[in-house]
């Protein structure tokens, strides 16, 4: 029986998950390790609010365990030595560097952390990627333990995370199903099961799968494939709806209400964001070349140029009904998250819509009601569009819609929070430079009450 977890790396994946195996397992001790200081400070912050990763409800189960048997460390070692099983949650970015540049998934922090194992290791340990990664990673991690490692045993299984952002915990609570890959031999068995065990104490047997190391590891990047594919189906319904009259919520529900379509992931947007759809379709293109298939990875890539090109869509629509110029005009951002209820920014579109218009000449305002404004400078700063100084001259960040809001020419919603819908827009029109535009990224808002008050309003789709 598993009584004690590592978990390497404490992100958006490695917090929320370890949390709420803590909370339902709370005979196992778990530590949350990770070599940022700071994030493990903020994890053990005694004002809840403070942790690095907002996700609703999670505070909340953060403090049901958090040092009784939750902790959070920096001391890596200590952790690996203890534990009987270690998950692997780190990192896996598309690469900036050397062949498979832009394109494949960069393993050095899984390398660090499976020598790291090796060099601590003690005992016999089960290591389980939970990090998203290429098929046949546990081929290079099981070799670089088994041969830089104490002689110890290491059985490695493939457990990756299906939880998706602004939903984790009920997503961990109630998963759809649990996947868990192992070796084909007695001891990979054992080890599933032990794994098998560890999640049985919440979730319904028959939920919990169990498959070969490979499936598991692209059914992993297969799965955020079909689902990035349907938003990018959708949005490029979307542009065929503004050019014939057919209006793409209309579309979107009238193909869903066929159970073999089904309602889901069929929001037209202004693209979808998050670290981890475009990084992980890459990667399937970037595997599937690598094998000489070069139609199965033209197929998919045609997911992220159709992304590509709906964030390029959007920026350029503002600039042509703002009379072909945005030069020194406010356009007010209403979210900057890549998607609601979450204050994670990566691949955000409005990071790419921002820099479009900024390349403009125009002056951007941001209200998100849990991004700070040093994140949207890093943000555009990682574009290496222009100068950080530009970057902040160029815009402006604000605690207070309103604010952001006054003497705007023009409102661009980038995130479907929820409070955007209940603003008094009434008090926001009268406020703001007339003609007063609203670009509705989301489809968020109402659109005859917002034409009613005088608003001109463009979604997406109509
Ligand atoms: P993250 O960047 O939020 O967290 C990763 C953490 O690992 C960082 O805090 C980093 O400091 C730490 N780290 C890196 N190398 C380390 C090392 N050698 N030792 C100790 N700590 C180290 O990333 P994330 O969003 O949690 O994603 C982690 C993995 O999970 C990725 O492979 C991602 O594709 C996958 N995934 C993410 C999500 C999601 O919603 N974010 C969902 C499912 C799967
Ligand atoms: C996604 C998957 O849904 C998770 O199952 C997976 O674990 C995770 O990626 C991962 O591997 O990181 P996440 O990116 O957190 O989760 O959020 P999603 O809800 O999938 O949204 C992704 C993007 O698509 C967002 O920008 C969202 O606004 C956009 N989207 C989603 C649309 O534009 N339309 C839709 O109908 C649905």
């Amino acid at each position: 029986m598993i009584k004690n977890i590592c978990c390497i790396g404490a992100g958006y994946v490695g917090g929320p998950t370890m949390a709420v195996i803590a909370a339902k397992c709370p005979n196992i001790k778990v530590t949350v390790v990770d070599l940022n200081q700071k994030r493990i400070a903020d994890w053990n912050d005694q004002n809840i609010d403070n942790i690095p990763v907002y996700e609703p409800g999670l505070g909340e189960i953060v403090l049901e365990s958090r040092n009784k048997n939750l902790f959070f460390s920096t001391n890596v070692d200590e952790a690996i030595d203890e534990a009987d099983l270690i998950f692997i949650s780190v990192n896996t970015p598309t690469k900036t560097y050397g062949s498979g540049k832009g394109m494949a998934a960069d393993l050095k922090y899984i390398e660090l952390c499976a020598r790291q194992i090796a060099r601590v290791a003690k005992n016999d340990k089960i290591v389980v990627e939970k990090s998203t990664l290429p098929v046949r990673t546990a081929e290079a991690i099981k070799s670089i333990l088994d041969n830089t490692g104490n002689g110890v045993q290491f059985q490695i299984l493939s457990n990756p995370e299906f939880l998706a952002e602004g939903t984790a915990v009920t997503d961990l609570l109630n998963p759809d199903r649990v996947l868990i890959g192992g070796e084909n031999s007695v001891e990979g068995q054992k080890a599933i099961q032990k794994l098998v065990d560890v999640y049985a104490n919440w979730v319904e047997r028959d939920k919990i799968l169990t498959t070969n190391v490979w499936s598991s590891e692209l059914s992993k990047l297969t799965a955020n494939a079909f689902l990035a594919q349907r938003v990018s189906s959708i949005n490029a319904i979307s542009e065929l709806c503004e050019k014939t009259g057919a209006n793409v919520n209309e579309v979107a529900k009238a193909i869903g209400m066929d159970s073999r379509i089904g309602p889901k992931f069929l929001k037209a947007s202004v693209g979808f964001g998050g670290s981890c759809f475009q990084k992980d379709i890459l990667n399937l293109v970037y595997i599937a070349k690598s094998f000489g298939l070069n139609e199965v990875a033209d197929y998919w890539e045609q997911v992220i140029i159709m992304n590509d090109h709906q964030k390029r869509r959007f920026s350029r629509n503002i600039v042509k009904t703002l009379y072909n110029t945005v030069a020194d005009k406010k356009i007010t951002f209403l979210g900057w998250a890549f998607k609601k209820d979450t204050n994670d920014t990566r691949e955000s579109a409005a990071i790419y819509v921002a820099d479009d218009l900024i390349n403009e000449q125009a002056r951007i305002a941001v209200y998100d009601p849990k991004v700070e404004s040093n994140q949207i400078q890093t943000d555009l700063n990682y574009l290496e569009s222009r100068s950080a100084s530009e970057n902040e001259k160029a815009t402006k960040c604000f605690d207070n819609p309103y604010d952001a809001c006054k003497d705007a020419h023009a409102i661009a919603i980038l995130t479907e929070w929820d409070e955007f819908k209940t603003y008094d827009w009434q008090k926001i029109y009268d406020n703001m430079l007339k003609p007063a535009f609203v670009f509705d990224g989301r489809n968020l808002l109402d659109a005859s009450k917002i034409k009613e008050i005088g608003f001109i309003y463009q979604s997406i789709g109509s």
